[in-house]
């Protein structure tokens, strides 16, 4: 079974409609920590990924993740779009000229785009950021390697929402919900949520 370059562009529209209709979700979990902008942030972010998507017609995957990087870097203000947009570019190079890829390849690309998203934001598993969605999702992804596509991405869901909801008891030690110190615990993290949201329609629409 193979991931291919039109269900990847199929996955990044929908999350054109998921972020819309998650906005005013998002900016309440941001407004309870941070500043309130994270579901505007990603909505604006993943509709100029569609219309780029459309304008560019990039004709294979790793093209395909370029442009979602570079969109989201010009696009979305805030910590978020240098991170989402590190995440996209750095797993783009493994797709170069790929038309489809098998789930091996995108735990790898996986893998690399989590990497890119450590190094830019120098958080820790337990900061109650997006890696707190991200981390168990790839070593569930990981341990699933010998499934189906279906059941991995599945388990990788289980794992995201899972860190998600993790975040809500956890103090925040980076971005701006680290101002609030201890009044940062008890509230879901934002973007954690965002990374949650990505992975699910990814397992909807890839598995
Ligand atoms: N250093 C970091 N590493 C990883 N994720 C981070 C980091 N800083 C912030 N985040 C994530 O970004 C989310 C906030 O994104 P948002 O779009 O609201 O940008 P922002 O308002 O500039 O955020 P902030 O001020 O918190 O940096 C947080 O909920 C958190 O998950
Ligand atoms: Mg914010």
């Amino acid at each position: 079974m193979m991931i291919t370059l039109q269900q990847l562009i199929d996955w990044l529209k929908k999350l054109d409609v998921v972020y819309t209709e998650q906005k005013d979700f998002l900016s309440k979990l941001d407004s309870d920590i941070g500043d309130g902008d994270h579901g505007v942030n990603m909505a604006r972010g993943f509709s100029a990924v569609s219309a780029a998507i459309d304008s560019a017609s990039p004709s294979d995957i790793g093209a395909v993740f370029k442009t979602v990087s570079m969109s989201l870097i010009k696009n979305v203000g805030g910590a978020s779009g240098p991170l989402y947009g590190t995440f996209f570019l750095r797993a783009a190079a493994d797709f170069a000229g790929k038309q489809e890829v098998d789930l091996s390849a995108w735990t790898r690309a996986l893998e690399k785009g989590v990497a890119g998203i450590e190094q830019l934001g120098k958080a820790q598993k337990g900061d109650k950021t997006m890696l707190d969605a991200w981390l168990p999702a790839l070593a569930a992804l990981k341990e699933a390697e010998g499934n189906g596509i279906k059941e991995a991405l599945k388990s990788a869901v289980d794992a995201a929402e899972e860190g998600m909801k993790n975040t809500i008891p956890l103090q925040a030690k980076k971005g701006r919900a680290s101002y609030l110190g201890e009044r940062s615990i008890g509230h879901q993290d934002p973007g954690a949520t965002s990374t949650f949201l990505l992975l699910q329609s990814a397992a909807e629409i890839l598995g």
